[in-house]
């Protein structure tokens, strides 16, 4: 068997791991033998997740609570982290929402509620993890932005500008850590079948398939595939990128 992005002996915290893409992630990982810690809003979700990847992949995990655009509860949650696995090697940035609507109706609550998730929680998360990882001289830090980010969409003024916020992110913190072997690498998602997305009207769902030139979604499994090769030894080279995961949608 190949020891190909083996994870043994990693600790990786996955933000919004709950469910959907995050969950996908955390499972990926675990079957590559990393420790998981499920960080999440939603408790009750977050410790059964966190139970059934254990029994399925045989790791250690924890299900920790977490506001991430509270940098308190970020900070709290880094410290419960390290508490309990003496480290974290693996930070997956992965919570998000959404809150759609044109700019003329757009309410000044729905666009710092995105703001302030998805963009801020990174930073907050990023932050409180930053000393320990420098400390290790060793880290691999990953945000899961979108196509949105890169392109625009029309209803998404929040959500396109939180995630082209997370890839300047991305990058200023890929030059502040390089020296430390803290790589510092983006995912951006095309169209993923998951709750998120579930709820698109038809059309919606018509147009990005046609944009699409491999002719299907993606599935929150292609996703984590990409995120596992990040977050292994294997792509040290590799940092300040933005990997597309879109089936070509914006290339
Ligand atoms: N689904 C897609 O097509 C798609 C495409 C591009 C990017 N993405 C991105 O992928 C990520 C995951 O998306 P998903 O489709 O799995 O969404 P989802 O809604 O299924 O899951 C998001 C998770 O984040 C948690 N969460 C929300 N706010 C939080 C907070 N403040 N603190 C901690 N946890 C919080 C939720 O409880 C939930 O478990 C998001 O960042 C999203 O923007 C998704």
């Amino acid at each position: 068997m190949t020891s190909f992005l083996n994870l043994e002996g990693r600790i990786a915290l996955i933000t919004g791991s709950a469910r959907g893409i995050g969950k996908a992630i955390a499972e990926t990982l675990a079957a590559r033998g990393a420790k998981v810690i499920i960080a999440d809003l939603e408790m009750d979700l977050a410790d059964e997740t966190a139970s059934e990847i254990a029994d399925s992949f045989d790791v250690e995990t924890l299900a920790l609570e977490v506001d991430v655009a509270d940098q308190a509860s970020a900070k709290a949650m880094v410290k419960s982290a390290v508490k309990a696995f003496g480290q974290v090697d693996i930070l997956v940035n992965n919570a998000g929402i959404t809150r759609d609507g044109l700019v003329m109706r757009m309410k000044e609550k729905d666009w710092d509620m995105v703001i302030d998730i998805n963009l801020k929680g990174a930073f907050n998360c990023a932050q409180a993890l930053s000393r320990s990882m420098m400390k290790a001289r060793y880290g691999r830090i990953i945000n899961i932005t979108s196509v949105s980010g890169l392109v625009g969409q029309v209803g998404q003024a929040n959500y396109s500008s939180s995630k082209a916020g997370l890839i300047g992110l991305t990058k200023a913190l890929a030059k502040e850590f390089g020296s430390r072997n803290i790589t510092v690498n983006a995912v951006a998602p095309g169209f993923i079948e998951t709750v998120l997305t579930e709820e698109l009207p038809e059309e919606i769902k018509e147009i990005s398939l046609k944009l699409t030139p491999v002719g299907k979604f993606g599935s929150p499994q292609d996703v984590a595939n990409a995120v596992a090769f990040l977050a292994a030894e294997e792509s040290s080279f590799i940092t300040g990128v933005v990997l597309n995961v879109d089936g070509g949608m914006v290339m």
